[in-house]
């Protein structure tokens, strides 16, 4: 599997790319309007320590302009420059401490802005540029100062507009625009996530067939790691839940320093982010060569609840309909092995089900691995288009204090998630790499257990 994957990093996209989701963005606002979008803040770590940059995905999106302290401006129709980037200048210093860096002259010449400003000048040239315009569109954001900065330019131009006769008035979020064109993936997005998927897949399969009794989480964290790094990925696309025994019952669960038991279930959630793409993958397996028959019992319901959930997936389909088969399923199977009782109608209406499974099936995927993109529109929920992407996800969770359901059922902790693009015919399972059926994965770990 590791020598099948081609190994190269992720450059960025042919600047026609960017060119186009420009003008299909500029295409969609309003009259005489106005867009700005902004760098991510460096965040600090500790004391003089930096966390590693990560660009933000807007900016990203239409610019592929990666740099901190910069901005893009962008202006429908002006006849010389529709497209500006505002930028750190070339600083000869900072080419020695920490590298290659645009500049102003970088970023008309590898980044196709018409006009590049250092980010110093930026007060100055959107108060004039922007001040011929109606409406702005900027979404406010983490950074606090970039809010302030532009409620400080709307004050300005409403206080100037009784003399100057123009000047934004409105305020217009562009994500109404830009995360439905995100949504939807482009072919070479999906190129992108595809590969993010098989590197993610990768580190699974690694993990399946080198975790022995006795490690501990961290070092399989680090199996992870090296494997998605060692593929070309920038690293995981969140903090992988490396969680064994009852830590799998903890949803967000990232200390990852306990030591795996024979005996334990250890549930994996861990994605790789290639090229500021990501994926994300669950699978949970036995750290010995079996499951425990309470342990199959639960593994085989979320497992076939997560494959009706699959099936659902296609063009047309509600985006909630996986999530619905997948609560009547584990319904079912709760009913059937006394963990819940009563009615299956019941029991989903009163959402008592949510005492085992309490969240969702499926998010967006993509750049984030939360995509954006909005789930309803008005009151509809939204139906599935060829070229989204969603992961698909159940489980169950057996708190280790839950005195009401057999000890053997206690502090086990089950999911499966894969991440699913959505073709004109039905659906592709971009992680299918990764086995989940009960005899594959005990057939794997059989072998390494008797090594
Ligand atoms: N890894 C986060 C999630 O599965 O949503
Ligand atoms: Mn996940
Ligand atoms: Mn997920």
């Amino acid at each position: 599997m590791l020598s099948q994957l081609e190994v190269h990093p992720a450059p960025p996209f042919p600047r026609e790319v960017y060119a186009e989701r420009r003008r299909r963005f500029m295409q969609q606002l309003g009259p005489n309007a106005a867009a700005l979008f902004v760098a991510a803040p460096v965040s600090v770590r500790s004391n003089d320590v930096e966390h590693p940059y990560r660009p933000d995905n807007d900016m990203l999106y239409l610019t592929g302009f990666p740099e901190p302290e910069s901005a893009c401006l962008l202006l429908p129709e002006h006849p010389e420059h529709e497209y500006l980037l505002f930028v750190r200048p070339f600083d000869p210093e900072r080419r020695v401490w920490v590298g290659r860096h645009a500049g102003v002259e970088g970023a008309t010449r590898d980044y196709a802005a018409d006009k590049a400003y250092p980010i110093q000048q930026i007060d100055q040239v959107v108060g004039e540029l922007v001040s011929g315009r109606n409406e702005l569109y900027f979404r406010f954001g983490r950074d606090l100062e970039w809010n302030q900065r532009v409620v400080g330019w709307m004050r300005q131009w409403q206080q100037l507009r009784p003399r100057s006769g123009t000047g934004p008035v409105v305020l217009r979020d562009p994500a109404v625009i830009l995360h439905e064109m995100r949504l939807r993936k482009e072919a070479v997005e999906i190129d992108r996530l595809r590969k993010a998927a098989q590197i993610a897949a990768a580190g699974h399969l690694r993990a399946l067939t080198e975790v022995r009794p006795g490690m501990f989480e961290f070092e399989v964290e680090a199996l992870l790691d090296s494997t998605f790094r060692r593929l070309g990925a920038s690293g995981p696309a969140y903090p992988s839940i490396v969680a064994s025994g009852p830590n799998a019952t903890v949803l967000h669960y990232t200390q990852n320093d306990r030591s795996l038991a024979p005996g334990d279930l250890l549930l994996i959630d861990a994605g790789a982010e290639y090229g500021f793409y990501c994926s994300d993958i669950t699978r949970t397996f036995p750290v010995s060569a079996t499951f425990s028959g309470a342990q199959r019992e639960l593994y085989e319901l979320v497992l076939s609840a997560q494959k009706a959930a699959v099936s659902m997936v296609g063009p047309g389909a509600r985006y909630d309909e996986p999530h619905r088969r997948a609560v009547e399923m584990l319904v079912d199977g709760l009913l059937d092995l006394g963990l819940l009782t009563g009615s299956r109608e019941e029991n989903i209406a009163e959402e008592r089900y949510r005492k085992f499974f309490m969240h969702r099936t499926s998010h967006w995927l993509g750049m984030d691995v939360h995509d954006v993109g909005q789930y309803k529109e008005g009151q509809e929920v939204r139906r599935l288009e060829p070229g989204f992407v969603l992961t698909v996800e159940p489980g169950l969770y057996i708190p280790e204090d839950c005195t009401d359901v057999p000890p053997e059922f206690r502090g086990v902790g089950i999911r499966i998630e894969d991440d699913v693009l959505v073709t004109e015919t039905g659906h592709e399972v971009l992680t299918s790499l990764v086995p989940k059926e009960v005899s594959e994965i005990e057939a794997l770990r059989r072998e390494v257990v008797a090594r």
